[in-house]
């Protein structure tokens, strides 16, 4: 699958097989989001990975879904803001360096055929106990990692001169 291919297969995936991921798949996986670019390279995140066999329980109270305990894995996306670079207004980019790697995660999931779902609508005290936080980190984002057992239900985009502007807003 091409970068182009991938995009395309990519949708929110909210139904999961309950197989097995190998280890040589997850690492691809936390591979490529270790790739990812951040601002002045500080890398301000860090994935949590979670076995979800045993600990359903918990991850429910992080996000009450039944699809969201069926994959075998869920990962949490957590930004560092003391590790953040930060624009000379002082505004910190460590939710947009944790949001790229979120993302690079996300496509090569896609590419090696397992669904993903970006969840932002999580109890976020519930995550930084179930998870273990601590108070200097803040929890990002959250997807299950496994096999689909849904078929897409695709979604529509506005059209492109919706969304560029040329030259000014
Ligand atoms: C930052 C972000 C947060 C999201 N949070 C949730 C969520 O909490 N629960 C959920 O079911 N989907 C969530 N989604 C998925 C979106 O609803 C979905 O990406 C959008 O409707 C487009 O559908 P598609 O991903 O299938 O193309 C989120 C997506 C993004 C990018």
């Amino acid at each position: 699958m091409d970068v182009f291919e991938t995009i395309a297969a990519r949708y929110s995936v909210r139904g999961y097989k309950r197989d097995p991921v190998n280890d040589e798949t997850v690492q691809r996986v936390l591979e490529a989001a270790r790739q990812a670019p951040t601002a002045a390279n500080r890398q301000p995140f860090r994935l949590v990975v979670v076995h979800t066999r045993g600990n359903e329980e918990q991850l429910s109270r992080v996000y009450n879904r039944a699809w969201f305990v069926q994959a075998p894995l869920v990962i949490g996306v957590v930004a560092v803001p003391g590790e953040a670079w930060r624009r000379s207004d002082d505004k910190p980019y460590d939710e947009v360096d944790a949001t790229i790697a979120m993302d690079h995660l996300v496509l090569a999931a896609t590419s090696l055929g397992l669904g993903t779902c970006w969840i932002a609508a999580f109890d976020p005290a519930a995550a930084r106990e179930v998870l273990g936080l601590p108070d200097e980190v803040e929890p990002i984002a959250f997807t299950p990692l496994g096999y689909p057992d849904k078929e897409p239900t695709r979604t529509s985009r506005r059209p492109l001169n919706e969304l560029v502007k040329y030259e000014r807003w």
